[in-house]
Formats: C-alpha cells, sequence, structure tokens
C-alpha cells in the first residue's frame, strides 16, 4: 500500500511536526513524513528528523523572494508530497508557491481565527479581554492566516493566565487538532473549493470542532 505523503514546513523548534510524528509512529495517522522544510537551517525541526528528510534554505542567499520560493517548490514537488503542513513556518508564502499546491496546504495558527491573526496571538487574546482562546487549522491563500477554516480546538482563558500560560496549554491543544485534521486530510476526506472547506463533500461553515474529531479518533492522552 502506499501511503499518503505529508511534508511540513518548519521554521522553528518543531513540536507541531513532532505531534505529527508521534501519531504516525502509534498508528493514528496513516501517512509517511517526506520532508521538513525550514527557511533556518539551524531550526530545531530539521534535527526531528533524519537528513535525508531535511531541507533547508537562508532566503537572504537568494537574488530574490522569488528565487527562494521557486527552489522551495521544487523541493516540495520533488518530495511528492500529497499534503502540505505550515506548522510553525515563519513567513509569508507568496501567491505562486501556494498555487502550486492549491487546496493541499494547510496551515496551524494558535488563536481562534478570524480573531488574532499574525503574530502574538495570545498577547492579543489578553488584551482584547478574550474569555476563550485556542488554536485553527485552515487552508493556505496568499492572505496571512484567512483561508477557510477546517478545525479549532478552544479553551477559556483563565484568571492569572500570562501569554506564556496560555501559549503552554493551546500548544497542547495544536499538538491533537493538527494529526486529527490530517488524518481526516490523508483519508480523503478533506478538500477546499472557492474559499470553502469541504469534509465528505459537504460544505462546512464551521470549523470541525477537537471533540468532533477526537471522537472519530481517540487521542491516548485525552480524558475518557
Ligand atoms: C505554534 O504555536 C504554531 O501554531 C505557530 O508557531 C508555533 C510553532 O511551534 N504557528 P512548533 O515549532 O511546532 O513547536
Amino acid at each position: 500500500m502506499t501511503l499518503p505523503r505529508i511534508a511540513v514546513l518548519a521554521s522553528g523548534r518543531g513540536s507541531n511536526l513532532q505531534a505529527i510524528l508521534d501519531a504516525i509512529a502509534q498508528g493514528r495517522l496513516d501517512a509517511r513524513l517526506v520532508g521538513v522544510f525550514s527557511d533556518r537551517p539551524q531550526a530545531g525541526a530539521l534535527m526531528r528528523v533524519p537528513p535525508e528528510l531535511r531541507w533547508s534554505a537562508r532566503p537572504s542567499s537568494f537574488e530574490n523572494r522569488q528565487a527562494y520560493e521557486q527552489a522551495l517548490g521544487a523541493a516540495l514537488a520533488a518530495s511528492g508530497a500529497d499534503w502540505i503542513v505550515c506548522a510553525g513556518y515563519m513567513r509569508i508564502l507568496g501567491e505562486a508557491l501556494i498555487a502550486r499546491f492549491a487546496g493541499r496546504m494547510l496551515n496551524i495558527h494558535p488563536s481562534l481565527l478570524p480573531r488574532h491573526r499574525g503574530l502574538h496571538t495570545h498577547a492579543a487574546a489578553l488584551a482584547a479581554g478574550d474569555t476563550e482562546h485556542g488554536c485553527s487549522v485552515h487552508f493556505v491563500i496568499p492572505e496571512l492566516d484567512a483561508g477557510s477554516l477546517i478545525a479549532q480546538a478552544r479553551l477559556p482563558v483563565e484568571a492569572g493566565d500570562t501569554p506564556e500560560t496560555l501559549a503552554s496549554r493551546v500548544l497542547a491543544l495544536e499538538h491533537r487538532l493538527l494529526p486529527a485534521v490530517l488524518r481526516l486530510a490523508v483519508a480523503g476526506r478533506l478538500s477546499e473549493r472557492d474559499g470553502t472547506t469541504y469534509v465528505d463533500g459537504q460544505p462546512r461553515f464551521t470549523p470541525l470542532t477537537l471533540d468532533s474529531l477526537e471522537r472519530r479518533m481517540p487521542h491516548p492522552e485525552a480524558t475518557p
């Protein structure tokens, strides 16, 4: 059986990548990781996979952004990835690259989109007085953190929360949400058309919840 192929774009420590690797290793995700692609050769994420799965290039060593993204796009295409996951990839992707992989590029973002696009989402949620916060997985479009939503996981903001305490509780949810969405994706049950997410061929007007995803796929650390 040929397994669906997943590529991960990451700039940092790669804990979401690790959640994908763990899900594969534990038989919760029937897929193969075909590469980790980074704009930072020192990224911790790269160290989580064997050398033959690592690709990195410093954008500043290319003539311009297009040239860098052409190289990245060629490497992604060569990996044969069916799904490309941005998991802490800290650069804005250009239109040409996104168009090349349209409908099969996902991003995980640490807020309940459309609230708090961009950086510093945990501080922004606190500053706004939000009572709930969380994370979202969505299709990637050229506009930052704006593609159609697939799924969200939420938690209550607690008295005394700081950006750091919120970040760590949200990160734990990210590690459950991302593999759960990928499980749908690699099963061929997830698609996007004209800015709308489809699950099992049906349009979704609200994002899936972590609960509903985990009812389909229990997480070993989820409380019964
Ligand atoms: C995560 O919070 C992700 O949502 C955000 O960047 C962080 C990456 O963390 N886009 P890691 O590199 O996966 O540990």
